[in-house]
């Protein structure tokens, strides 16, 4: 495989919404980002994921944009992303944009012209049927509940969303609209940006008269289009959110010789504690094993052949502490073993923001804490359904995305430092001892373990290129790998449980074989272990 820079990469994902405010409304902004470039560099980051930050009535948080060439009011104008560009890229960090093409805003002008007659020329911009039997086409489900179509009184027909209503999806075998995408993509490509990342592009070769929505049959050839018509030109990143992969379909997507994408962000992982069949809200506890073989498949499947990205975070799943580690007791000991044992990984590394100090869940008693819409929708339609107002809650508090949405906290003065005005939604109160400024006081935070991670991997060959093997003969709650790199050799051993779990190694030859650690070790200790909860480190054998 030829080298690319984004193989050694790590990526640091900005929610703008909630990182920091510049201008005291209380939604964080371009200035406030630009105002923390300097904190990111401390960290190490390569490259920026931004949210979409283009003007948008925000019905999903700009995930719903009507104007994609022009910035959101609330965040600033073209002439602060263009200063965030030029002093990203003073710093050695690109920035990856937000590409949400499967939809539009219906404040869209393109919309707006689709909705107006049957004959207009932009009516086919978008997906729209005649009732079937004076009902909805079909059974298609929009992901934040409810019917997928939308009847339209004017016209008399509906429009496909697979999102809220007013996310209509673009009708992609309209080659006008794929122009007008690639114009699009190209006046970003001209500013200079690192790379796209796009927003559930598995479901642009849906087939809605079949209800085929992800993986349909023409979605590797726009993507191939895409790739010769944008950013094929360019030396950047591009990453695809792509729900239902499969290392199979991922290497469609990643296979060098294929020019797609670079690499698939694919959520098998982060599958695990929901019931089969059933949606999100639908818990059931992790089962480690599970976690364990799920991985070490993708470590291994994708060979020379794919590219995958590492997370446990982003803006639409709980904070991972919080999830599946432990959010009190244990906070730093989990939240540092889930760096571990992430980020001496294959593939490329995703922090979200605020993971780097260990932020957790923020709990909500009632529906009138909530902003978002998927879980807002949710919990009117299961009330609806006759579901226990306790139990839907429960399934919010577990799974919904404002936990992930609470403003960053920096400092302990009111609002976290996010703002000096009302926050848009609530600073998790626990910021008077959780925050980026204790966390740079304490050469032992878990800012710094995931420094030091990010260092490793752009000083160690082994760490980017090193074959995975997963190690089985150990304790089900003890997750080991080795990474093998010519003729090296690194474990990492990384402790799910609290209870207690004891593992043989061979003994180390000299202590600084210890590569990494969250509890404080001598070198011999490391041959007979009695793991303590949460423990994980990384050690040469
Ligand atoms: C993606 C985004 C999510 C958004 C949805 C619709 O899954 O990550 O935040 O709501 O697409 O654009």
């Amino acid at each position: 495989m030829e080298m690319k820079w984004w193989q050694t990469a790590v990526v640091y994902q900005v929610y703008p919404r909630s990182f920091q405010d510049s201008d005291g409304d209380g939604i964080g902004d371009l200035k406030g980002i630009i105002r923390r470039l300097d904190y990111l560099e401390k960290l190490g980051i390569t490259a920026i994921w931004l949210s979409p930050v283009y003007q948008s009535p925000n019905d999903d948080n700009g995930y719903d944009i009507s104007d994609y060439q022009n910035i959101m009011t609330e965040f600033g104008t073209m002439d602060d992303m263009d200063e965030l560009i030029k002093q990203a890229d003073q710093r050695n960090i690109k920035i990856i944009m937000d590409l949400v093409v499967n939809h539009t805003s219906d404040e869209h002008k393109w919309f707006i012209e689709s909705r107006k007659s049957k004959d207009n020329p932009y009516r086919d911009y978008y997906i729209w049927r005649d009732p079937v039997n004076g009902d909805v086409p079909n059974s298609l489900r929009s992901t934040f509940s409810g019917s997928a179509w939308e009847y339209d009184e004017e016209s008399r027909q509906y429009y496909l969303h697979l999102f809220s209503k007013k996310q209509p999806d673009l009708n992609w075998e309209n080659k006008r609209v794929r122009q007008e995408v690639w114009d699009m993509m190209n006046f970003w490509l001209e500013k200079g940006v690192g790379g796209f990342r796009m927003d559930v592009i598995d479901l642009i070769g849906k087939i809605p008269d079949e209800e085929v929505t992800g993986n349909g049959p023409k979605l590797h050839d726009y993507l191939q289009e895409m790739n010769r018509e944008t950013f094929g030109r360019y030396d950047v990143l591009t990453v695809g959110e792509t729900w239902g992969a499969t290392p199979e379909i991922a290497k469609l997507y990643s296979d060098p010789k294929r020019n797609e994408l670079s690499m698939v962000f694919q959520f098998e992982h982060v599958c695990l504690d929901q019931q089969q069949g059933k949606e999100k809200w639908d818990l059931k506890p992790l089962d480690v094993n599970e976690l364990k073989q799920v991985i070490s498949k993708w470590q291994t499947a994708l060979g020379d052949e794919g590219w995958n990205s590492l997370f446990w975070n982003n803006h639409d799943l709980p904070r991972i502490v919080s999830r599946w580690g432990n959010d009190t007791t244990y906070r730093t000991e989990s939240a540092k073993m889930f760096a571990i044992l992430l980020h001496l990984m294959k593939g490329t590394p995703y922090i979200y923001q605020g993971e780097e100090i260990g932020m957790i869940n923020c709990p909500i008693n009632d529906i009138s804490e909530v902003e978002d819409i998927e879980s807002v929708n949710m919990y009117h339609e299961r009330l609806a359904n006759g579901y226990k107002k306790e139990e839907i809650i429960a399934s919010i508090n577990a799974k919904g995305r404002d936990n992930a949405r609470t403003p960053m906290q920096w400092d302990d003065t009111e609002n976290a430092g996010f703002t000096t005005g009302t926050p848009w939604l609530h600073v998790n109160p626990n910021y008077h001892e959780l925050n980026v400024k204790a966390n740079l006081e304490d050469p032992n935070s878990i800012f710094f373990c995931y420094q030091t991670l990010i260092q490793f991997r752009k000083e160690n060959p082994i760490v980017v290129w090193g074959d995975f093997e997963l190690v089985t003969d150990v304790p089900e709650q003890v997750f080991m790998y080795l990474r093998h790199y010519e003729g090296q050799t690194w474990a990492v051993v990384a402790n799910f449980g609290e209870g207690k779990a004891s593992l043989q190694l061979p003994s180390l030859g000299q202590s600084d074989d210890v590569i990494i650690s969250n509890y404080a070790r001598s070198a011999a200790d490391f041959h007979q272990l009695d793991l303590k909860p949460y423990e994980a480190f990384a050690v040469k054998l």
